[in-house]
């Protein structure tokens, strides 16, 4: 074998045994980058969760996959200009809750705890608060904020 052919067929070698190296660099560069579109929002950005119109026609705003993740939004009892905001996941065994307008508190369906707007629980089973959010209004979109 010449020096040529010798170098030529190194080198293929040298090549084909990195291929499978720079196809996983390749992956996890591009899985990166995925992931930073995917929590581009970031938990302390007030984000978009609905229009007004939406609330005020069934009483909540429930949006089960926001940026933030589950959102429930409703008017407060005591200030009908503020908004209240809570996760619905309930803190006993996760079931959504959902708001009872004319007892103005969300209630879930499978053991009936129920939690005050504000998240306090008022009755059990479950003794946790429902994590709360920070609400607003912004012309009609509803606004809200992770932590
Ligand atoms: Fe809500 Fe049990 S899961 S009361």
């Amino acid at each position: 074998m010449d020096r040529r052919k010798f170098l030529s067929w190194a080198g293929a070698g040298w090549l084909s045994s990195r291929l499978p190296i720079l196809a996983t660099l390749t992956h996890l560069v591009s899985c990166s980058n995925n992931n930073q579109a995917k929590t581009s929002t970031r938990p302390d950005e007030f984000v978009p969760v609905g229009e007004i119109e939406e609330l005020d026609k069934s009483g909540q705003l429930l949006v089960e996959q926001s940026a933030i993740g589950p959102v429930s939004v409703v008017r407060s009892p005591t200030d009908p200009q503020a908004l209240a905001a809570v996760n619905p996941t309930c803190t006993h065994q996760g079931c959504l809750v959902q708001w009872k307008s004319e007892r103005k508190t969300f209630v879930c369906p499978c053991h009936n705890s129920g939690f005050a707007a504000d998240g306090k629980v008022l009755e059990g089973p479950a003794t946790k608060p429902l994590p709360t959010y920070a609400a607003k209004l912004e012309g009609k979109s509803v606004l809200v904020k992770g932590s």
